[in-house]
Parts: structure tokens; sequence; C-alpha cells
């Protein structure tokens, strides 16, 4: 079977870098056009020695007709409002594309300029048709909705941890869909690679610092498939916090159980059963707590179910790595998909310990 040939646009960013990274040790793929802006015209040995890419590509201005010409399937790792200029002419082309920012995460255009003001005012787009044709990449819970895409948001790095705990109970309908709280930390590397102040080792380092409290961007994704799985409109409370370590993300989900006599056995259960076939979403024994270290550079993530029967609170915790499982990991699952491969080939399941 021929390569499939992939463009990576963003390539010289931590999404960019991890799904090259990826995509180097992967059976299927191969990297055809490395796209960028400041990096464009450099050589790839230059600004990333520690990554040798073969033959050495020069990073390229990301014109849409010269990568249809050199790939056919598109990973855009990019600030936000910049995938929405490129991905309508890929499209056009034929290429497929996984989207790695939040462009096309929301169905409804309106939405997302309602929460990405900022860039919309930026970068006008009216793609509103494309924003209802995208599928969500969360993997586990629409892989044959991807696999017969060919435009796909990958989901953000705390809505990824955040859904995989909550979805299930939502589902089963187990859980009082009012007053869900998830309490989140996250590396600073959730940042980007491009320089910011607060992400300096001078601010970052010996602090944990909460942000975003109350409208946080990723709040309104959450609710977005929780309300589509539960049936119904879910407002919630996320609460993010940056914590001074470069990658990991653990998000842990507060509800009330409808039924106050569910055991930590019984939730636990309930997630073993929903992630059974699952290579990349692994269930902990109950009172065994999951820690970033144990799933980095990982495509997986890592959940726990505890209950307090005092209060009537199922605690579910959940641990990914937010550049892989959380950010390029994800992309590539859904590249396979898009490709006809089995969603997991060519990904890291087992940690770098410690
Ligand atoms: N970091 C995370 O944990 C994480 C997790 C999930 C999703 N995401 C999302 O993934 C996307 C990428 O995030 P990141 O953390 O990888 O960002 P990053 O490290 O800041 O990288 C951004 C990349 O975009 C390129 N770029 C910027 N402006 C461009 C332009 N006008 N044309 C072409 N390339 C341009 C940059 O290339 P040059 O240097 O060449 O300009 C750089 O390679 C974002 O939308 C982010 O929200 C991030």
């Amino acid at each position: 079977m021929a390569l499939e040939r992939v463009a990576v646009i963003g390539a010289s960013g931590y999404g960019g870098l991890q799904t090259l990274r990826l995509l180097q040790q992967h059976p299927q793929f191969k990297v055809t056009f490395l796209g960028g802006e400041r990096s464009s015209g450099k050589r790839w040995s230059e600004l990333n020695p520690f990554l040798p890419l073969p033959g050495d590509p020069v990073v390229q201005s990301p014109d849409p007709e010269t990568i249809a010409a050199q790939a056919d399937l598109v990973v855009l790792s990019l600030p936000n409002g910049l995938a929405a200029q490129l991905v309508p002419p890929l499209l056009a082309r034929g290429l497929k594309v996984v989207d790695l920012s939040a462009d096309y995460r929301y169905r409804s255009l309106a939405q997302w300029q309602e929460v990405y003001a900022a860039e919309a005012r930026q970068l006008p787009r009216s793609d509103g048709d494309l924003c209802a044709e995208a599928v969500y990449g969360l993997v586990e819970w629409h892989a044959e909705q991807i696999a017969g895409a060919r435009l796909v948001a990958a989901p953000g790095c705390f809505p990824t941890a955040s859904l995989l705990a909550l979805l299930p109970f939502l589902r089963q309908g187990l859980i009082d869909p009012t007053g869900i709280i998830i309490d989140a930390k996250t590396g600073t590397s959730g940042g980007g690679r491009a320089a910011k102040e607060h992400l300096l080792l001078a601010e970052a380092a010996e602090a944990v610092s909460p942000y975003g409290v109350v409208g946080h961007r990723h709040t309104s994704e959450i609710e977005q498939l929780a309300s589509q799985v539960a049936g119904s409109a879910i407002t919630l409370q996320f609460t993010p916090h940056l914590m001074p370590m470069v990658r990991g993300l653990l998000a842990t989900v507060y509800c009330r159980l409808r039924d106050p006599g569910l055991t930590a056995a019984d939730c636990n259960t309930v997630l073993r059963s929903l992630y059974r076939q699952s290579e990349t979403v692994a269930v902990l024994p109950v009172g065994t707590y999951p820690s970033t270290k144990w799933v980095r550079q990982t495509n997986r993530a890592l959940l726990s179910v505890q209950v307090d029967n005092r209060s009537g609170q199922l605690i579910v915790m959940s641990a990914i790595d937010n550049l892989i499982k959380g950010q390029a990991g994800q992309g590539v699952q859904c590249l396979n998909l898009l490709a006809g491969l089995e969603a997991n080939t060519g990904l890291p399941l087992l940690p770098f310990y410690p």
C-alpha cells in the first residue's frame, strides 16, 4: 500500500512538532509539506535540530494550490481563526483536513464568532456550512462519523479529558445534568510555543494559578457535546489552573448522582463497560487515582471514579497528555480514520516514566 501524503501546517509549533514526531514513526503516512509563517523559507534543521526529518525540508508558506499538489491529507495546527482561511480552498481541491484549533468545533458559526470574538473581528469568515458539516473528532465517541468526513475538528485538550469522563454518565442518565463542576489543571505547553509573559519560568514555576474563571472558551465546547449526549441543554462550571509542569492535564469532574445508593464500584462498571473496546481509554480500579505522569507522551486517557455517599457526589478523574491525546495524538487518530486505517495505528500507548 502506498504511503499517504500528509501536510502539516504550523509545523514548528508544539502541536506541529508532536504531529511530526508521531508521523515519522507511523507505518502508513509520509510528511510531504511543512507550512508556517515566521518559519517559512527556513530549513527544518535550522529551526528544530533535535527532530531530524528526511531530506531536511524547507518550511513553506501554506499556499493551498502547492499543498494540494503535494499532499492528500492536511493537519492544521494554527492559532484560532487561521484554519478557517485555509480550509475552504483545501476542501475545494479535494483534500481531507484535521484541524487542531477551535475553528470548526462548533456546529454554528455564530457561536464561534461569539466565543472567539477577537479572532472573528481580525479574521472574518462566512463558512457556516463547513461549521455544520465538520465532525467533532472525539474518537472514542465519533469514530464512524470521522471515518466518513472530509473535515474533522479535533477537540480541545480540556474538553477531551472532561468529556471522556462525563459523557458515559450523561448518556446513561445517572447524574443530575445541573450543577456539574469541572476543576482542571494543565501544564504550560497548553499555551503553545509562542512567547507569553505568564508562561515564563519565573512566572509559572512554583505557582498554581486559576485562569479563565467563568467563561473560559472551552466551557461552551464541553457544554455543546454534553448537551447533545444528554439530550437537553447543559450549563456547567469549568475552572482551569496553570500548573508548574511542562505537559499533562488532569480534569476532575464533580456531579450529583440521581440514585444516591450507587457505589464507586457501580460507577466504575459504567465506565469500564463503555470503554471496554478502547485501547486509548483505561479505567483504573476504585481507589487508584490517575497522575499526569502515567500518561506522559501517550495517546491514552486514564479515568478513575469515586463516590462520596455522604454528599451524593460522583467524582470522575481524567488524566491525559495535553499535547498527545489532547492535541496531536488525537489528530493522528482522526487522520488514521480518514485514511481508512485502524484509529490507533502508529500511536504510542506506553508512558515515559518517571
Ligand atoms: N498546546 C496545547 O496543549 C493544545 C491542545 C489542543 C489544541 N491546541 C490548539 O492547537 C493549535 C496549535 O497550538 P500550539 O500550542 O501548537 O501553538 P503554537 O505552538 O503557538 O504553534 C502555532 C503554529 O502556527 C504557525 N502559524 C502562526 N501564524 C501562522 C500563519 N499566519 N500562517 C501559517 N502558520 C502560522 C506557527 O508557525 P511560525 O512560527 O512559522 O509562524 C506555529 O508553527 C491552537 O489552535 C491551539 O489552541 C493546543
